[in-house]
């Protein structure tokens, strides 16, 4: 068995709590090294092929404090197993385990597991109180027992590969802003979508108030239309057609036949443009049974010659992450698609289906 090496920075202990949790659950004596005052020391910290690093930090404004940072430039791997943990409380832990990461990387260390963790945030008591709690530390500790199970399987991949993607509702007013936005960082991946008409949400209903249906569907595909011309900055649009998903029963289900010219023009742009289109298979936990966009407009684009297809759940909890994506599999087997896309860089691969 390999040595279990603990390093954390943990002004107000939680992040040491969360890590001894962690080494806890991977269930062999660890190694404890506490980086809070390392700032006054030169020590150097050097790991070998036969050691695991699990090391923590807490999150501050979003990053990993540069304090910590500085820390961790004496701390070496030589082709060392690590896993990242970030602790934060319970606003968000943005970039934080990303950018750990890749220090990790930098000093010579192969990431095969990352974890973000909540403490009770060390401005009040009040946000994040008493965390981590059991439950917490149970994750944790269960945490370290995967690691454990990866590492004596050796079932898992060097280095795991962390994609940057983000979906941004596109707009007329908005779409300078998140152009300049995604140009300026390194994205791997961008959906962008429709999800307001006029600066008004459709989930506020009022979109709908004193609108038929179709005047409805038909307004929001003029919109969404609008955008596609506008924003260039994505890969694919989400959800298409998922305006059916507001304002109640009576808005429910698509009439794609209703909507066909307006729904080609979009299609044909997209084509036009490289851009694909996301599968999302969200509706059918929305009761609507279906994907966005529903399988007539699925068959469309692929007939007029769209190639590029994602899949994606919508998740919002990791409960749904991947849900129902057999089913888009085997519909897309069934019209004829072989391949399906993911994205490194925004640049489009393309991966057989089964
Ligand atoms: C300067 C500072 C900035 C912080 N920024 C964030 C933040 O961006 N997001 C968040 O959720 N918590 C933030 N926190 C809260 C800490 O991440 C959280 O309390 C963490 O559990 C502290 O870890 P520790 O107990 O190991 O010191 C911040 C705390 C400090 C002191």
């Amino acid at each position: 068995m390999k040595n279990i090496h603990l390093f954390y920075f943990s002004p107000t202990h939680t992040t040491k709590r969360a890590v001894q949790g962690i080494g806890q659950g991977v269930g062999v004596e660890v190694i404890e090294h506490d980086l809070t005052f390392a700032c006054d020391s030169d020590e150097e910290f050097n790991l070998g092929e036969n050691d695991i690093a699990i090391v923590g930090v807490p999150v501050y404004a979003g990053r990993v404090p540069e304090i910590a940072a500085n820390i961790l430039k004496r701390v070496h791997g030589n082709n060392t197993l690590a896993v990242a943990v970030v602790v934060y409380g319970n606003r968000a832990f943005e970039d934080a385990l990303l950018e750990l990461k890749n220090i990790l990387k930098e000093n010579g260390f192969s990431v095969i597991a990352g974890g973000a963790f909540i403490g009770e945030h060390s401005y009040t008591k009040k946000v994040g109180t008493k965390r981590p709690d059991n439950n917490d530390i149970e994750i944790a500790i269960n945490f370290g027992k995967k690691i454990d199970e990866l590492v004596k399987e050796g079932n898992y991949k060097k280095d795991i590969d962390v994609k940057f993607g983000v979906e941004v509702g596109v707009q007329p007013h908005t779409k300078d802003y998140l152009e300049s936005v995604i140009k300026k960082y390194p994205f791997d991946f961008v959906i962008a979508s429709s999800h307001a008409i006029d600066r008004v949400d459709l989930a506020f209903g009022e979109i709908q108030a004193g609108r038929t249906k179709d005047e409805v569907h038909n307004l929001y595909f003029e919109y969404v239309l609008q955008n596609i011309e506008k924003y260039n900055e994505f890969n694919v649009y989400g959800h298409i057609d998922f305006v059916t998903r507001y304002g109640g029963e009576k808005f429910r289900g698509l009439d794609y036949k209703k909507h066909f010219d307006i729904i080609d023009v979009i299609l044909k742009k997209l084509i036009e443009k490289g851009k694909g289109i996301e599968v999302n298979t969200s509706g059918y936990r929305y009761r609507e049974d279906r994907f966005y966009p529903c399988t007539d407009i699925l068959k469309r684009y692929y007939e007029l010659g769209g190639a590029i297809l994602t899949i994606g759940s919508d998740s919002h909890i990791k409960d749904y992450m991947t849900m129902d994506f057999d089913r888009v599999y085997d519909f897309l087997e069934s019209i004829g698609v072989k391949y399906i896309s993911s994205f490194d860089k925004m640049q489009p691969s393309f991966k057989k289906i089964k």
